[in-house]
């Protein structure tokens, strides 16, 4: 397709989400946060009590998602999820049911409808590797383990969530384990990929750096 898009992948916490709607915002682009995608499948799999190794009734939620976007607010089935899916057991719940093929297969096709004219920045962690990978822009967004558990703590406390370091390092790291280790499409850096690592970058430096690159490659 000729709409650009822009991937931006990475570990949790990397700080990816917010570059990446920096980034939209400054060029105007739509934005796809896919994470959330996952974090809806998960959201509801948890309401459902459904077993989650059930491979099958996890696609099948996936599948039949009832989703909408308004500006920065999601929305399943007409409920405001925009905090609940940020809850830390969400998004462990969301790295667990991502490894599985068909529930990934399930969200495939509603991904590619978020390139849209006049283009798309497209976050999560195979965005360049497997969902767009004729991006005009590949970015890997890292930072050091460390650094991310203490955003991540920063955000929760923000929120009003309770958090405990210890429990967010321990957590990060069995996350990066699973989203790293897993059999289909794995975090790793996309050919191409332009790695940025922001332990200790300010978010608009990276912007910065991200916007520049596009400029360079459009
Ligand atoms: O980015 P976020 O933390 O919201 O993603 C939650 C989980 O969803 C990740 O830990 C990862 O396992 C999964 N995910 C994925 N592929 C994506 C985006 C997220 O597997 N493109």
């Amino acid at each position: 397709s000729h709409i650009p898009v822009i991937t931006i992948d990475g570990p949790t916490a990397s700080g990816k989400g917010t570059v990446a709607h920096k980034v939209a915002d400054h060029l105007g682009f739509h934005l796809l946060d896919s994470g959330a995608l996952y974090r809806l499948t998960a959201l509801q799999a948890i309401r459902r009590d459904t077993s989650l190794t059930d491979e099958h009734a996890l696609a099948k939620l996936a599948e039949h998602l009832n989703i909408s976007f308004t500006g920065e607010a999601v929305f399943l089935s007409h409920e405001n999820v925009t905090d609940a899916i940020r809850q830390e057991e969400v998004g462990n719940t969301a790295s667990k049911i991502a490894a599985f093929p068909s529930v990934r297969q399930a969200l495939y096709g509603l991904q590619l409808g978020f390139r849209k004219t006049p283009g798309l920045v497209a976050d999560g962690r195979d965005m360049g590797t497997v969902i767009f990978p004729g991006a005009q822009l590949k970015v890997f967004l890292t930072a050091s383990v460390e650094a991310r558990a203490e955003r991540r703590y920063k955000q929760l406390i923000a929120k009003g969530f309770s958090a405990n370091m210890e429990d967010l390092l321990m957590d990060l790291k069995a996350r990066d384990d699973r989203d790293t280790n897993r059999a289909i499409a794995p975090l790793v850096p996309a050919e191409g990929a332009h790695v940025l690592d922001t332990s200790r970058m300010a978010v608009d430096e990276a912007v910065a750096q991200v916007l520049q690159w596009y400029a360079a490659a459009a």
